[in-house]
């Protein structure tokens, strides 16, 4: 339905990009303007800025822009008028119909709308039947045997579908509905083999609602009461033009702004969970709804917390289940930690026995992080057998090698040698190999070269060679000189190898100097046999210039400057005192010369548009990319302790 012009100038008026936005990801001023991680795309750091004067947003990553309407209508997959809605809704702007709508307008209504009509149509029918004879003595009374209250059954929308073939079908028709929109919206079925006969698709079962993050219902999950085992337990709304399953978590509508607060979402199996949950006071819960997980729906998570913690059944199929959801969580860049349930027990029946607070108590206690949660799973069986307990080690360092941020999984390395009573070495030098695997695989599946951090990559050019590369030369042999000499070297911690955080730092930078590239190359390939990439290795490579280029890298150059230096009685520290810091310099300066000769390729591609009369625009976004390197430059300079003046 059309929305009145008066409408949309009060939601206009009204807005607040920063507002706006805070409702899904979590935002940190910095200078003028604001900046998080954009919700459109998988990303670690933030490059997604809000600008509250201008009440735009931009990300420098993916490219998406627009005002907070735009933001709404991305975000909540919507039209111009459905965005329009939902902020009058969050503003409080009562909401004007347009009664000069045509014919026409109403038929470029766009069959999403439709969906979503038809959907809380439906909605409300199975809510309504809670309370007809029928739905009170089958769908009510299993609600309440199950301790839902009538504020809990409100507050998810459960309702019930009432035995029968065409219950809502007949309701929904005559409301004025069409069988097409109906069977979009998976609320019906063709019969087979005659596909004018559409029946029900939910019929004498519970039914959960499923919303999306506006709380908008998208879809159902309906649960059969009786024993009959001919039947599924549930049956689920099909994929639809409204409810893609993969980005879906049951809950999270309920759940979203609790998940912030708390800085935690728990994790559980299915509609039964996570109700029960929130009857015990839990309101930070979603679902998977019994599939294993997906990308979507971590990164879904990710827009409020960066902290997991999985509740499953304590049977073994539960905890399998879990174990396979921990890896992909642990991938996605979050925290995860696990409660385990005493045998026989799930979220949903536990909480059920012991009561809330109990429960509450029992979640507290016994949330434990992942490692721990893995050790304890095989305790018992490796304790007698050793080779079970290489298994679990193998076991564990694969998990550990999901964690993309190279402090995070050291600190979880040293963690799993003590729990695991095994030296650290052997834990690295197994999450080393595992570590090159996992690499491999990727490098290996990715086609297209790896974005750079900045992401502006569109906006280079591919065939210009500029004297940036000569001083990006001296880097990179700095860095792989550093390799080469100290990578086995321990850092303070004794956590970490050098040649661990050069590589992780490494990983997406391809470097311009084809001997040194093949020299990384090399190095991670002998620690993917598992062997120690020792100088004599490399020195004993077949290929002559790479081993022209190693013995050139092992040769001190800097014996002269330090006569210069005692002569001069300048007391240094040499490079290997503390290699923590040498190495992190060494990347922050070659990450500076990255970052320049992308801001000298981004003024050629200036000085080219220039010419160009028509390229305003162009220039423009060329400015504006070249500004944020040069921000980016001076966070690094900043970093190294570089005063430019
Ligand atoms: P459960 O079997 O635990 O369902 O499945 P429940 O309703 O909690 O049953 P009880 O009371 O423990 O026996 C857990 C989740 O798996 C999904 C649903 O999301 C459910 O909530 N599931 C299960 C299905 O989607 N289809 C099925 O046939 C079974
Ligand atoms: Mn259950």
């Amino acid at each position: 339905m059309g929305i009145s012009k008066l409408t949309t100038e009060k939601v206009k008026e009204r807005v607040d990009i920063v507002e706006v936005v805070g409702d899904y990801v979590p935002l940190k001023k910095k200078g003028q303007n604001m900046w998080a991680c954009c919700p459109f795309h998988n990303e670690k750091s933030p490059s997604f800025s809000i600008s509250p004067a201008k009440q735009i947003y931009k990300c420098f990553g993916c490219g998406k822009a627009g005002d907070p309407i735009q933001f709404v209508m991305d975000i909540e997959g919507v039209g111009f008028t459905e965005a329009i809605r939902h902020l009058a809704g969050k503003y409080g702007i009562e909401v004007e119909e347009d009664k000069e709508r045509t014919p026409e307008q109403d038929q470029a209504q766009s069959e999403r709308e439709s969906l979503y009509i038809a959907l809380g149509f439906a909605r409300d029918f199975f809510v309504k039947n809670l309370q007809t004879p029928e739905g009170k003595s089958i769908g009510l009374s299993y609600f309440k045997e199950r301790g839902f209250s009538p504020v809990i059954i409100e507050k998810f929308d459960l309702g019930y579908a009432l035995d029968g073939w065409d219950h809502l079908l007949k309701a929904a028709k005559s409301a004025g509905f069409q069988e097409e929109i109906l069977l979009k919206a998976g609320l019906i079925l063709q019969k087979e083999g005659d596909a004018s006969r559409v029946y029900d698709r939910f019929r004498g079962r519970v039914t959960f609602t499923i919303h999306n993050i506006g709380g908008k219902p998208i879809g159902f999950g309906a649960r059969i009461l009786t024993k009959d085992k001919s039947q599924p337990k549930y049956i689920n709304s099909p994929e639809t033009a409204v409810y893609h399953k993969s980005d879906v978590l049951y809950g999270m509508f309920q759940a979203k702004k609790a998940i912030r607060e708390k800085d935690n979402c728990y994790l559980v199996e299915g509609y039964t969970d996570v109700v029960s949950l929130h009857l015990s006071g839990i309101e930070n819960v979603v679902a998977s709804s019994g599939t294993s997980l997906t990308e979507g729906q971590i990164k879904l998570i990710k827009r409020f917390t960066d902290q997991v913690t999985v509740l499953y059944d304590g049977d073994s199929a539960g905890i399998k289940a879990s174990l396979r959801g921990i890896d992909l969580l642990l991938e996605g860049g979050l925290n995860v930690k696990a409660v385990v349930f005493p045998d026989g027990e799930d979220p949903d029946s536990y909480s059920r026995k012991v009561g809330s607070q109990a429960f509450q108590d029992y979640l507290e206690q016994n949330s434990r992080d992942f490692i721990g949660f893995k050790i304890g799973l095989y305790k018992d069986e490796f304790v007698k057998n050793p080779i079970r307990k290489a298994e679990v080690i193998r076991e564990v360092i694969q998990s550990i090698g999901k964690i993309p941020d190279p402090i995070i999984r050291s600190v979880y390395a040293k963690e799993a040698a003590t729990l695991l009573e095994v030296e650290e070495d052997v834990i690295h030098t197994e999450l080393n190999k595992s570590l090159l695997k996992t690499q491999k695989d990727h490098y290996n599946q990715q086609q297209e070269p790896q974005v750079p951090e900045t992401g502006f990559e569109e906006f280079l050019p591919t065939e210009e060679k500029t004297q940036f590369s000569d001083i990006l030369k001296v880097q990179e042999r700095e860095m792989v000189r550093l390799l080469i000499n100290y990578g086995w070297e321990t850092l303070d911690q004794e956590e970490l190898h050098l040649c661990d955080y050069l590589l992780a730092e490494t990983q997406d930078l391809e470097f311009e100097t084809p001997v040194y590239e093949k020299i990384l190359l090399t190095y991670r390939q002998i620690l993917r046999r598992g062997e120690v990439p020792s100088v004599d290795l490399f020195i004993r490579q077949k290929d002559e210039e790479m081993r022209q280029e190693i013995i050139d890298l092992i040769t001190p150059r800097h014996e002269i400057s330090n006569h210069w230096h005692e002569r001069h009685q300048i007391f240094i520290n040499t490079e290997s005192d503390n290699l923590s810091l040498t190495g992190f310099k060494s990347i922050l300066r070659l990450k500076r010369r990255v970052v320049q000769k992308m801001m000298e390729e981004a003024k050629q591609k200036i000085k080219s548009a220039e010419s160009d009369q028509e390229a305003d625009v162009k220039i423009d976004e060329l400015q504006k990319i070249y500004f944020e390197l040069k921000k980016v430059q001076l966070e690094i300079d900043k970093e190294l302790g570089i005063v430019i003046g």
